[in-house]
């Protein structure tokens, strides 16, 4: 069977978030059972770059955004062909392919990715060169509007299946662009693709996917909640029925501590003694003193609202004085308020908090690596892979009691036995202070922080489970491509 999987972004090609690494450990996967998986992208400037070698693949009428072209390479280090759609639009963009860099979304996003879910349509259609794929696989907003585009032009041979890997981001645009995108009037409607006042792509989406799915079990019951839900909560709950949970794994070659070369020293749960080596190198690489009897606290994550970067900033100083020997080393980057306080942080608290702005592959390693414990608080988290990685590492999180994390962590106190770390409720300072407090509790007692990091460092993240559970999916709607929407 082929499958089409269209994203915004994949791992080594283009990342900001943990989409990418997922969109490319599934094609892998998918490939290694037997499933001929490519994925369709944007040609990003960087993309192009790291693709290396392609060929050029013709698109026989022109997209809403202009002329476009495919470009087919292979993965570096995979079997998985890519296509990157490349058009003027995408050409142009630059670090992070969604904002400019003042942190302004570009205000040609809607006919950018259009472009995008116009290409799926062409291939689909059998407008390429290339063989018609049985399922699009479609991921985000980003690539929304494929099966709302397939089943107008009557494509229902192709069974469509929509991933949320973050409901916050839903692609909303002015009502008056679907014209210009391929969007009749008669959807513009809250039965169609309207969603308060805007043209919705996430919900164009979820409103014609013959499957939807999430990626944890949790996140999938939240998102059907008013708290959660992002005000799709409505939609969501009437497609129930075609709601799957499929939860991520992760790649265990690439973030397994007795194999990554981008850490000081090997080790592995049964032989830890590389991770002291590991700690003089995260303290070395962040310019903070030598200490092997300090307790370091790492961060790595986007700083953003949703990873609650508002109250990690708020609750630092309490934390910093509560625990005297604690060191904190931050790595991440994205809204520059943000990153201005945290540096200002690392000014107050010199030789203590050290903070590195930008995105980093090596240092998000060493910190996993380097660290104890993890702080991961957020508002809502769809799956979280950070926090997968460092439990592969023994560095024990600190996180939200809220999406995937509820299904990935297990909170010391509400079951010792099978602890991975520790759970917090609420988002101020106090509750987050609180949250560290009892990880420090659990520090301090030997015997019991080396069962969570044992607990933690066995983790059970392959990605055979969750490919088999897409495969069934897939099976499912190519099964159903038949049947008419509308
Ligand atoms: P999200 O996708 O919401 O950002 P996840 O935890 O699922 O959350 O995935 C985040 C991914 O991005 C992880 O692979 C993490 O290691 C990576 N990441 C985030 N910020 C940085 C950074 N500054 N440098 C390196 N990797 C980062
Ligand atoms: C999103 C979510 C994150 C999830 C990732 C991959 O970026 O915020 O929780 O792990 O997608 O599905």
């Amino acid at each position: 069977a082929r499958v089409l999987l269209v994203s915004s972004e994949a791992v080594p090609l283009v990342k900001t978030g943990g989409l990418a690494d997922v969109i490319t450990a599934l094609a892998v996967s998918l490939r290694k059972v037997g499933i001929d998986a490519s994925i369709l992208m944007p040609a990003y400037p960087e993309a192009v770059r790291n693709l290396g070698d392609t060929v050029q693949i013709g698109l026989k009428h022109g997209l809403p955004g202009g002329a476009g072209r495919l470009l087919r390479g292979t993965i570096p280090g995979t079997d998985v062909p890519a296509l990157l759609l490349d058009t003027a639009r995408f050409r142009q963009r630059g670090a992070n392919p969604y904002v400019d860099t003042d942190g302004v979304e570009f205000s040609d996003n809607a006919l950018c990715f259009a472009d995008l879910s116009h290409a799926a349509v062409a291939i689909c259609a059998g407008e390429t060169s290339l063989p018609v794929p049985h399922v699009v696989h479609a991921n985000d907003w980003h690539a929304g509007l494929i099966p709302c585009l397939l089943k107008l032009r009557g494509l229902d041979h192709v069974g469509t299946m929509l991933t949320i890997h973050n409901l916050a981001f839903q692609g909303n645009f002015a009502l008056e662009s679907a014209e210009q995108i391929g969007i009749p009037e008669h959807l513009l409607t809250g039965d169609g693709v309207e969603y308060w006042g805007k043209l919705s792509f996430l919900k164009a989406g979820i409103r014609f996917s013959d499957c939807v799915s999430t990626v944890s079990k949790n996140y999938a019951q939240e998102i059907m909640t008013p708290r959660f839900g992002c005000g799709m909560d409505g939609i969501l709950s009437f497609r129930k029925l075609d709601l799957r949970a499929i939860p991520n794994a992760i790649d265990a070659e690439l973030w397994n501590p007795a194999d990554d070369p981008l850490i000081a020293r090997n080790f592995s749960v049964g032989n830890m003694k590389g991770k002291a080596s590991c700690k003089r190198d995260l303290q070395k690489l962040f310019g903070l003193p030598i200490d092997p009897f300090a307790p370091v606290m790492g961060l790595g994550s986007r700083m953003s609202h949703q990873k609650m970067a508002d109250v990690v900033i708020e609750a630092l100083p309490g934390i910093m004085e509560r625990h005297p020997r604690l060191q904190v080393v931050i790595l991440g980057c994205g809204d520059h308020d943000y990153e201005a306080a945290f540096l200002g942080l690392a000014e107050r608290y010199r030789g203590r908090i050290a903070v590195h702005i930008g995105y980093d592959e090596r240092r998000a390693h060493a910190l996993h690596a380097g660290s104890d414990m993890l702080l991961h608080p957020t508002r809502f988290e769809p799956f979280g892979l950070t926090p997968l990685y460092a439990m592969r590492y023994g560095a024990i999180p600190i996180g939200s009691r809220v999406g995937g994390l509820v299904d990935t962590v297990c909170d010391a106190d509400l079951d010792p036995k099978h602890a991975t770390g520790v759970l917090f409720e609420g988002e101020t300072a106090a509750d987050m202070q609180h949250a560290v407090a009892r990880a420090f509790a659990l520090y301090s007692d030997t015997e019991r922080w080396q069962s969570v990091q044992r607990n933690a460092m066995s983790i059970d993240c392959d990605w055979a489970g969750p490919t088999r559970a897409y495969i069934e999916a897939y099976a499912h709607v190519a099964d159903m491509a038949v049947r008419p929407l509308f």
